[in-house]
């Protein structure tokens, strides 16, 4: 049977990191293992993805945001549900029943979390198109990666800086996983990010979460969740 896991938490809180690290570490066991992000992950998913990019934030500057806010908080949620449809029925679900552990950065937590607590949209509307984009699938394990939102927007913005003073193309490339994805939320308010937060926080009392100090070090991270995992194929 399969294993259907979740990396959820704010910008910079390390789910990119953590999910490839899980996916190396899957891999190197010797098990089978499939590693996703959202939105994303089908073609129609990343047009999608495009789109939500061009729309708002995407380059990172704030006045270019401000002009391209255009779009509305339910045309999003439904945005953002539509890849997800799509990767419902196009890799999710064909490796259900196979014996591998799927790994997606981000999934539906990011939407009631972003979407509901972020955006104010009624959660039972948010929770309705989850269930009808997902057709009630859930991730078995879901892991926090924790951390106050002000700690975490500092490591992303360092990272920028960081990534501003590099000439060379090549180490630009890839150094956070989805770097425009982020960039997206980034430019909110710090209380956005509280509000998010705060839907995690309630969300991860559910006892299929794991919730994890992100202020930890990376390999720290990584060795709490391979305990976990280990559990949960035995
Ligand atoms: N435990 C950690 N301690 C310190 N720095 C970390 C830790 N985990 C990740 N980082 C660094 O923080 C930055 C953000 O990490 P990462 O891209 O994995 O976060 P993310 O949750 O995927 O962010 P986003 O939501 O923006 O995609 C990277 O520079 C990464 O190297
Ligand atoms: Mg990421």
């Amino acid at each position: 049977m399969s294993v259907f896991v979740a990396f959820e938490g704010g910008e910079g809180s390390g789910k990119s990191t953590q999910s490839k690290l899980l996916y190396e570490r899957i891999i190197a066991e010797g098990f089978s293992s499939l590693l996703l992000h959202e939105p994303g992950g089908t073609s129609v998913g990343e047009e999608v993805r495009r789109i939500l990019l061009a729309e708002r934030g995407a380059t990172g500057k704030k006045s270019s945001r401000s002009k391209n806010s255009t779009m509305n908080s339910l045309t999003e949620l439904l945005l953002f549900s539509s890849a997800r449809s799509e990767l419902i029925e196009k890799v999710i679900k064909p490796n259900l029943e196979k014996d591998t552990i799927i790994i997606c950065d981000r999934f539906i937590a990011s939407t009631i979390a972003y979407q509901g607590y972020g955006r104010n949209i009624n959660l039972d509307t948010v929770e309705n198109i989850i269930n009808v984009s997902t057709h009630g699938i859930k991730p078995d394990l879901t892991i926090l990666l924790s951390v106050d939102p002000d700690k975490a927007l500092d490591r992303v913005n360092s990272q920028l800086s960081l990534l501003d003073s590099v000439s060379n193309p090549v180490e630009k490339e890839n150094p956070r996983l989805d770097v425009e994805g982020s960039r997206r939320f980034e430019l909110e308010s710090i209380n956005f990010h509280k509000r998010v937060f705060q839907g995690y926080k309630e969300m991860s009392k559910d006892s299929s979460w794991l919730t994890i100090d992100a202020t930890k070090s990376i390999d720290e991270i990584h060795n709490l969740i391979w305990d976990k995992i280990q559990m949960l194929i035995r």
